[in-house]
C-alpha cells in the first residue's frame, strides 16, 4: 500500500496497527525525510520516503492500494491523479480525500481560504473531482461527501477526544508561536468552514 503525502503518517500507522504485515505499507511525502517517523511499535511496517506526487519514484503498477488524503489539491490535480493511477496495479484501488465547496462561498470566504490559509490550493465541485479521477483512468468511481468539521470545536473534539484536545490545547498555550498561529488561523477558518466540504473518492484501475 502507498500513502502519498502522508504528513506524519497517521493513516499508515493506523493501518499498520490494524492490519499488521498484511498492509505492506509504504508512504511518500514531499515534506518527509527518510526514517523521520520511527517507533510507535510499527516502524518495521511503515517506511517513509521523500517523493513528489507529480513524479513518484515507483514503477508502474507497483501497489495494490494507493491513497492520498488531502494532497492532490496542493498540486497539479490531473497530473497527480494520473500518477496515483499509474503506480496502482490493474484491478487495484485508489482512494483520495479532497475538499470541495458544499455551497458557493462568498468572495471573502473563497479569498481567505484559497488566498491566505492555503495559498495555491485548487478545488471546486464534486463533479470536478470525478472528472479528474475519471480522466486519470479510474473506473467505478464512488464518492462520499460531508461537511468539513475537522477544524471546528465540535469536529476537533470528535476527532481527538477530550484528553488529547486538552493536551493539544495546553501545548499550544505553552508556546507563543503556536498561540499566534492559531489566533491567526482560527478566525480565517471560521469564515470558510460554512462553505467547505470533504469528498472521499475511490476508484479501481481497470484490469
Ligand atoms: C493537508 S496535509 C495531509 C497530510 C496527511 N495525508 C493527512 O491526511 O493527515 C498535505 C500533505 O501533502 C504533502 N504534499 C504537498 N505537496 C506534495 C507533493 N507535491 N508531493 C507529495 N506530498 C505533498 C504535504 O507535505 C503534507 O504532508
Amino acid at each position: 500500500m502507498l500513502d502519498v503525502g502522508c504528513g506524519v503518517a497517521t493513516t499508515a500507522i493506523q493501518i499498520a496497527r490494524r492490519y499488521g504485515h498484511r498492509g505492506g505499507h509504504l508512504t511518500a511525502d514531499a515534506g518527509a525525510r527518510r526514517g523521520q517517523y520511527p517507533g510507535r511499535g510499527v516502524a518495521d511496517l511503515v517506511t517513509v520516503t521523500s517523493a513528489d506526487i507529480l513524479a513518484l519514484p515507483f514503477d508502474d503498477a507497483a501497489f495494490d492500494v494507493v491513497i492520498a488524503e488531502a494532497v492532490t489539491m496542493f498540486t497539479d490535480r490531473p497530473k497527480a491523479a494520473a500518477e496515483l493511477a499509474r503506480v496502482t496495479r490493474p484491478g487495484g484501488r485508489v482512494l483520495a480525500t479532497e475538499f470541495y465547496w458544499r455551497t458557493p462561498p462568498t468572495p471573502e470566504a473563497r479569498d481567505v481560504f484559497l488566498g491566505q490559509v492555503c495559498p495555491g490550493m485548487q478545488f471546486d465541485t464534486v463533479e470536478d473531482w470525478i472528472r479528474i479521477y475519471s480522466a486519470a483512468g479510474l473506473a467505478g468511481l464512488e464518492t462520499e461527501t460531508g461537511p468539513f468539521e475537522m477544524m471546528t470545536p465540535r469536529g476537533f473534539l470528535a476527532d481527538e477526544g477530550p484528553a488529547r484536545c486538552l493536551a493539544i490545547m495546553s501545548r499550544v498555550a505553552g508556546r507563543p508561536a503556536y498561540t499566534r498561529k492559531m489566533a491567526w488561523l482560527m478566525p480565517r477558518m471560521a469564515k470558510a468552514v460554512p462553505y467547505l466540504g470533504y469528498i472521499v473518492i475511490a476508484g479501481t484501475k481497470p484490469a
